[in-house]
């Protein structure tokens, strides 16, 4: 279905190495694109937006006017411009009746003396916009009037639809609160990149985020824990002296407003509550709904699991009752037509000791906890169904007998997508290797902390359908950010750019297209982007790759290797700062005796392109002898 425009593809690749070409018209910007539309073709010429320019739109029509209104509203602070919008202008917003570009699908002809947006739909002008945003200088991302900028784009011709109906990105905000101004943040940012779904994890033994009027305690104690800071699963428990100063919740107006906010940019909101594991704050407030009886508190961040009580008690009619309120009170605040359940990692340790979790297991003929798991979340599912709604959850709901017409999201890789696909139900890709925006995305000795390893390569490599399986069950996938470790919104945005700009390509674009060198050039385009609109991200793709290994005879080797192309690596073992003039590393390096440590730079040309990494050679060791994955 998808064909690309060759020879455009090899032009503008042509255009990469030679940077620029003026007298064409052709700069960077004019190919910046992410994610890469279907088929796009340069053209002679020009077209300029000036404050002359106008939108034309059938004004009759109050939703496209919202979209000139905000394609506005994103051109206005860096030109100072706010274009008229009537019936007829130079910049056209126009529905027609294009059914092959369904839903989300538009097509773009940029001339010389006109911009003219088509679609089949309103989400497709929308995608078409940020398509011309992106056609436009860096500099439209200003929040200041950038008065010696030309607001010039490229003649083009684009057509582009999406690969797949299912574009999210996941944010926790149980683990830490983010504000409703954040959150709206977020989604505006994720939009950008054409993303659809903001998948919102809202509740979770750190914290219960949502308020629900019927359930006054689940915020009024739910949501509130000791201020604590450090490495999570380290952190000190808390104290009968702490006060509760950290968290915080959204009240119900609070997500009318972003529900808004999220359908002004074509983003349905799935909630998450996380049930029946992952429940402690919930504990805290309603103990009477655990196995034990309690007391709890919402975990700080020190370690508990299978210490402590987290999974509702399956035994206890009450459970059921309460969570018939909350997903009464959800299903109000979200039209959404799915609600996510969570469904994972539910310890039945407590169940198997609890008189009334046995009761329900002899009454309902379960053989075992993953059979009670099942029950569970079947019944959950029945309740949600009868309340119109589609049920979601992770790939755990698998085990025990998947609930009729559950939607699977696949997160310990992909088995349990094929799994569910097998059975003939939808699913979502999310697998950790691929999608897991909280793992490092450089070197562990200059990233944050937290574990395991996802770079972006990994993040662009990820094919969504696996072999045998049928790809009409596969909806889309998402990137999750789980923020155990992302204390602020600085360091979400961190987390989450630039990997969402792969995991948008890979959800949006033709896997044929894939090019990690043309992507790499287009990223870099988007920091400069990011750089003039303080959006926090990850360089890390400049900083040097690592990789230890012992040789036959045990001894320590050491390969470099960069992420990007274009970058020269210099080190030393003798504790100097490597600059150009120090060794260039061309082969793999054996440690000299009595080294203490390996310090390496990146460079590009004369200029340090990533973060110094200063390793001891004990730690070297170490990390060659690690399991290999
Ligand atoms: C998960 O990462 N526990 C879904
Ligand atoms: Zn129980």
């Amino acid at each position: 279905m998808k064909v690309i425009n060759l020879f455009a593809l090899l032009f503008l690749l042509g255009c990469v190495v030679s940077c620029s070409q003026p007298e064409s018209g052709i700069t960077n910007e004019s190919i910046a694109i992410i994610p890469l539309p279907d088929s796009y073709e340069l053209k002679p010429g020009t077209f300029y937006i000036t404050g002359q320019s106008s939108i034309g739109i059938d004004t009759s029509d109050a939703e496209m006017a919202a979209l000139a209104n905000y394609f506005n509203e994103k051109i206005s602070d860096a030109t100072g411009f706010s274009l008229p919008v009537g019936n007829s202008g130079t910049i056209v917003f126009q529905l027609g009746d294009y059914k092959e570009l369904g839903e989300e699908g538009y097509r773009l002809s940029v001339l010389a003396d006109k911009l003219v947006l088509n679609a089949y739909k309103h989400h497709g002008i929308f995608n078409g916009i940020q398509s011309v945003l992106q056609l436009l200088p860096a500099e439209i991302k200003s929040k200041e009037i950038q008065a010696h900028t030309t607001w010039s784009i490229n003649c083009v011709e684009i057509t582009d639809t999406p690969q797949f109906a299912w574009r999210g990105l996941m944010l926790d905000v149980s683990r830490h609160f983010f504000t409703k101004q954040e959150v709206k943040r977020f989604i505006d940012q994720m939009a950008e990149y054409k993303y659809n779904v903001f998948h919102w994890h809202l509740t979770d033994d750190q914290g219960w985020r949502l308020e629900v009027k019927s359930l006054p305690r689940l915020t009024s104690v739910g949501a509130w824990r000791a201020a604590r800071v450090g490495n999570w699963w380290e952190r000190e428990p808390q104290l009968p002296t702490d006060s509760l100063s950290y968290g915080g919740y959204y009240t119900a107006e609070d997500i009318r407003e972003i529900v808004e906010y999220a359908q002004q940019r074509y983003v349905t909101i799935v909630p998450e509550i996380d049930i029946p594991g992952h429940s402690m704050a919930a504990l805290s407030a309603y103990p009477e709904i655990s196995c034990t009886g309690g007391p709890f508190q919402v975990n700080v961040g020190n370690t508990f699991y299978t210490k402590t009580e987290n999974s509702l008690c399956a035994g206890n009619e009450r459970t059921f009752e309460m969570l018939d309120s909350v997903f009464t009170e959800v299903t109000r605040l979200f039209p959404s037509p799915y609600i996510h359940i969570g469904g994972d990692e539910c310890y039945k340790g407590f169940w198997e000791k609890c008189p009334k979790c046995k009761m329900r297991m002899q009454k309902e003929h379960l053989k075992n906890t993953e059979e009670l798991q099942s029950y569970f979340v079947k019944r959950v599912a029945d309740m949600i169904r009868k309340k119109g709604k589609q049920v979601i959850g992770w790939d755990e709901i698998l085990e025990g007998g998947l609930a009729p017409e559950a939607i699977v999201m696949s997160w310990r890789g992909v088995k349990g997508g094929i799994e569910a696909a097998k059975q003939g139900h939808s699913v979502i890709m999310t697998p950790t290797d691929h999608c897991y925006l909280d793992f490092y995305q450089g070197d562990p000795i200059v990233e944050p902390n937290t574990y395991s390893m996802l770079r972006l390569q990994g993040c662009y490599k990820y094919q969504l359908v696996p072999d045998s399986v049928d790809a009409s069950l596969i909806m889309g996938g998402q990137g999750n950010l789980w923020t155990e470790s992302v204390p602020h919104y600085r360091q979400v945005e961190y987390m989450v750019w630039p990997r969402a700009l792969a995991i948008s390509e890979t959800l949006w674009s033709d896997a044929q297209s894939r090019n990690w060198k043309f992507f790499v050039h287009r990223v870099e385009q988007q920091f400069r982007r990011f750089d003039l609109s303080g959006v926090n991200y990850a360089r890390s793709i400049y900083d040097p790759i690592i990789l230890p290994h012992l040789d036959k005879e045990n001894r320590l080797k050491i390969e470099l290797q960069t992420e990007v192309e274009g970058l020269n690596l210099f080190y030393t073992f003798d504790n100097t700062i490597p600059d150009v003039y120090s060794n260039t590393y061309t082969d793999t390096l054996t440690v000299p005796k009595n080294a203490s440590m390996l310090r390496v730079a990146a460079y590009k040309g004369q200029k340090q392109a990533g973060r110094l990494i200063d390793i001891t050679i004990e730690d070297l060791k170490k990390r060659a002898m690690e399991p290999k994955k």
